[in-house]
């Protein structure tokens, strides 16, 4: 499964690609806003470092815009894959930059149906909100594992990629239901490295060959 980081953040993408685990990136609207200055640089810029795909999601809410406006995100690098919303200008918009090569993740799926909409109509990737569901008492991986089961069934190509993720449980489920890739927060890649026995295990590991080096000399 490939893991994309779910920020707008330069600083962060740099710090965490040389472990080497990063494949991609995920912004919004809003992840873009917190950054501030030059939305097409930062995007280009994050391009640069991360050389896998790059979602950057149209504001524009008509098709014919979000059609003019995913050709200029897809011109910044030919790692951009154009976000688009789940609308029906969104769907036709996915549609039509599908077909001209660009690839589009669907974003805002909140449902197998929509999922399957945008798989039919050429999507990249779709975007299950995992979260938002389980902030509304909604089983969001429930979601996932059946946009999986469909999309195997018939074979779409279209790839499932979870978002919304809260905590590593989201990351362990996605894998475990064979989902394509999963973007995090940082803040959730980092909460994997942590197990208090690794820290205890190494603590003891270091303490014994001190041990064993005071004894010999
Ligand atoms: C990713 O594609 C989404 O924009 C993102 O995961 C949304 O996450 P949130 O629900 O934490 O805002």
């Amino acid at each position: 499964m490939k893991i994309f980081l779910d920020t707008g953040n330069v600083k962060d993408i740099e710090a965490m690609m040389p472990l080497g685990i990063v494949d991609g990136v995920t912004t919004n609207p809003s992840l873009m806003a917190k950054e501030g200055g030059d939305p097409r640089a930062i995007i280009k810029r994050i391009c640069e470092v991360v050389q896998g795909p790059v979602s950057a999601e149209v504001v524009a809410t008509a098709w014919e815009a979000m059609v003019a406006e995913g050709r200029d995100l897809a011109a910044i690098d030919a790692h951009v894959v154009v976000k688009v919303p789940f609308t029906r200008d969104g769907v036709r918009a996915t549609k039509l930059l599908a077909g001209e090569g660009i690839r589009v993740n669907v974003t805002l799926i909140f449902s197998a149906t929509q999922a399957l909409i945008a798989a039919k109509v050429g999507a990249a990737y779709v975007s299950p909100f995992v979260g938002r569901l389980d902030d509304i008492a909604s089983d969001g991986m429930g979601l996932v594992r059946q946009i999986v089961e469909i999309f195997e069934a018939h074979r779409f190509a279209t790839e499932v990629l979870v978002a919304s993720v809260r905590g590593p449980m989201h990351i362990l489920e996605a894998a475990r239901m064979g989902a394509d890739v999963c973007t995090c927060p940082s803040a959730v890649v980092e909460a994997c490295f942590k197990h208090p026995l690794t820290d205890i295990g190494l603590e003891k590991f270091l303490k014994d060959w001190e041990k064993a080096q005071a004894a010999r000399s």
